[in-house]
């Protein structure tokens, strides 16, 4: 398997060989990219003799004037191909770029393409890595669903002494493996998802819906998929492009979800419903549209419980997580809807919180099960699609044999 490692200008440049050679170790057939600035601390030639590749060193060619013929395919093929990005040392200044979506070098413009998962390792002096800029910059990467390596603490080689040293190579390598691993952690699974917000006609013009934008759905869709999943994606109307690789199934109300879902429910192995599905819908459907002429009631009738007619309609052994959206009395509303619905878990947010869940890129949530309720913080969506699928796994596993695997295995699996 294929994995890179950049390479970004601070003294610490010298110890990515101890990783390439520590990731050939496990096997891996190690690339590497490295900044101009890298360059000046390590030659090309040294990683080129360790890994018997060519190593890239830029988007030009050698007189910096014009782009190399390949380069222009070379970056995006390096970054599809890959199946980790591993920076190491990873400066202030590249985590910046990186946190900012430059590309105004190779390595960060194969950063912006590969869709592999990306692993920093910073190294700098401790004010450095204590700045506020660091900090939110380190911030937004791992939203994005970056793993941090952390920094350790030490003497510096500017003398100083704090945060700053770069993590240990076996940390490292921990680090990328588990990004490895996380990668094809769902390869067994087929991920039923819903997403958006269904649409309940009152005439042909109008509907009663709700404020689903879809996107904690498609975010699920997304980091399932790049975890290995079979996705089947089944989706009210959003603006949203369905994640690629997705089996993608448009729908409208929520009989035409239910329907859509109960079809595909016996090849599911597991189950998420984080689409915002109409409780009521109106009785009668006017065929033409209604005219204005004073006050109007309107009778609603409740539509079908899918999520309760999954957890009985499911094969054995297939998870179904549910969502709750909350205004109020949390906790007693989500444990409630634990039980009367009979999901394995249910994946709580506050939605009287502007800020989070409904149509927002960002979420908080309470990943609740009958026996355990971890909190999980606010982030991207996109982060926390991965945090919830690792406890959506970890409903397979009993924690007791988790932490016995962590403690004895040379990574940990979380
Ligand atoms: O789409 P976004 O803009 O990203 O916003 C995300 C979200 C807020 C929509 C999402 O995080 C969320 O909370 N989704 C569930 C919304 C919802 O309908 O919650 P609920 O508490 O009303 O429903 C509980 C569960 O029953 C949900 O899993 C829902 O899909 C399911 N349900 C509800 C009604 C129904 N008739 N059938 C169902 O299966």
């Amino acid at each position: 398997m294929k994995v890179t490692v950049g390479v970004s200008g601070g003294i610490a440049a010298y110890k990515a060989a101890e990783l390439v050679r520590a990731l050939q170790q496990q096997a891996l057939d190690v690339h590497v990219v490295m900044t101009a600035s890298a360059q000046k601390f390590i030659t090309p030639l040294t990683f080129a003799a360790l890994t018997g590749h060519r190593v890239i060193t830029g988007l030009w060619d050698s007189d910096g004037e014009v782009p190399n013929a390949n380069s222009a395919i070379e970056h995006i093929s390096e970054a599809q191909s890959t199946k980790a990005l591993a920076i190491a040392p990873a400066t202030a200044d590249l985590i910046a770029r990186l946190a900012h979506g430059m590309a105004d070098d190779f390595l960060t413009t194969m950063a912006l393409a590969t869709p592999a998962p990306l692993v920093l390792a910073p190294a700098m002096n401790v004010q450095m890595w204590e700045h506020a800029a660091t900090k939110a910059n380190i911030a937004t990467l791992r939203e994005r669903g970056a793993r941090i390596v952390a920094p350790e603490s030490g003497h510096l080689a500017c003398g100083m002494l704090g945060d700053g040293r770069l993590a240990k190579i076996e940390t490292i390598v921990a680090g990328v493996l588990d990004a490895l691993h996380r990668r094809h952690d769902l390869a067994s699974e087929t991920v039923l998802i819903t997403a958006g917000g269904t649409r309940e006609a009152l005439d042909p013009v109008r509907y009663l819906g709700n404020r689903s934008s879809g996107k904690m759905g498609y975010a699920l869709a997304e980091a399932a998929q790049a975890r290995g999943a079979r996705v089947i994606l089944v989706s009210a109307p959003t603006q949203l492009k369905p994640p690629a690789g997705c089996e993608y199934i448009p729908v409208t109300s929520a009989e035409e979800m239910r329907q859509a879902v109960l079809e595909r429910l016996l090849e599911a192995t597991l189950v998420i419903k984080a689409a915002a599905v109409a409780d009521y819908r109106p009785r009668m459907q006017a065929e033409q549209k209604i005219k204005r002429t004073g006050p109007l009631t309107i009778e609603l009738e409740p539509t079908e419980d899918i999520v309760a007619e999954v957890v009985r309609a499911r094969k054995p052994g297939t998870l179904v997580i549910g969502f709750a959206a909350e205004t109020e009395r949390q906790m007693e509303n989500a444990r409630s809807k634990l039980e009367r619905k009979g999901v394995d878990a249910i994946v709580l947010n506050d939605v009287a919180r502007p800020e989070i869940g409904f149509d927002s890129d960002r979420n908080a949530v309470t990943f609740l099960t009958s026996s355990t309720s971890i909190d999980l913080p606010e982030m991207q969506k996109r982060g926390l699609a991965d945090r919830i699928l690792d406890e959506a796994l970890m409903l397979r596993r009993p924690r007791q044999i988790v932490a016995e695997m962590d403690s004895s295995s040379a990574y940990t699996t979380r």
